[in-house]
């Protein structure tokens, strides 16, 4: 049965990990940590007290401080806040600092669903079943583009595809917990799926492991 279900969604920048882990999730029923937030809400502190982001005590300091109430925040989600967390989250102190809070999450009673970039790899080595979900830059930064536009900011894709490029090279290459796949992820290429296709793909995989 799923009551211990523990499911790693990992990938690049706007692959479409948060909308394919809301949705399992719900379907699974588990217990959901979007852990981008995690990095996302030390990069906005850092910055609201004015310190420098490549300072890696100033900024373990911080994540060692962060407290749930400060993943609550609007300012968050956008693609500023998505730059700062890249730069953050190249620290080594900062990503132990907030390594306990996933692992405790992800061992809760009733089964977790966590997304990100080192969950498969790091944070849930054990989980039942992991995901890796890409997709080229050039559709992911459509995608951004076309939801940002949606919501009725003005974007050029260009810009956008930079920024893409951008993060995937820092997370990439960065010397502590970099993207890429677990070696017993799925690969999930999603430049040719929409999501509802991504959903009973990824369903599949889980259904079958759980079988
Ligand atoms: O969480 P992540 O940054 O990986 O991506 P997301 O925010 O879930 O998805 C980025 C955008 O791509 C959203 O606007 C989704 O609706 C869209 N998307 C899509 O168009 N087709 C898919 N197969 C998956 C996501
Ligand atoms: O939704 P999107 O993929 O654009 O960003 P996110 O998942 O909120 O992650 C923002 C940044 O936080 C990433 O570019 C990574 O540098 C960092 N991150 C990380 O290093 N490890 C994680 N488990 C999650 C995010």
């Amino acid at each position: 049965m799923s009551s211990s279900l523990l499911i790693a969604i990992d990938g690049p920048a706007a692959a479409g990990k948060g909308t394919l882990a809301k949705r399992l999730a719900v379907h699974y029923d588990l217990h959901y940590l979007d852990t981008g937030l995690l990095y996302r809400a030390v990069g906005r502190k850092a910055q609201a007290e004015s310190l420098d982001l490549d300072d890696p005590d100033q900024m373990t300091t911080i994540a060692r401080a962060l407290d749930t109430s400060d993943l609550d925040e609007a300012s968050l989600r956008g693609r500023e806040a998505g730059e700062l967390a890249s730069r953050v989250a190249a620290h080594p102190g900062v990503r132990a600092a907030l390594n306990a809070f996933q692992r405790d999450f992800a061992r809760q009673a009733g089964g977790a669903l966590l997304d990100g970039r080192d969950i498969g790899t790091v944070i849930c080595p054990d989980a039942d079943v992991k995901i890796f979900v890409t997709a080229s830059a050039e559709v992911r930064a459509r995608r951004r583009t076309d939801e940002l536009n949606a919501k009725g900011r003005t974007v050029i894709y260009e810009k956008i595809l930079e920024e893409v490029r951008q993060r995937d090279d820092r997370d990439s290459n960065r010397a502590v917990a970099p993207l890429k796949p677990a070696d017993d992820a799925h690969l999930l290429d999603t430049s040719e799926l929409d999501i509802e296709s991504v959903f009973r793909e990824a369903c599949r995989l889980i259904d079958a492991r759980e079988a």
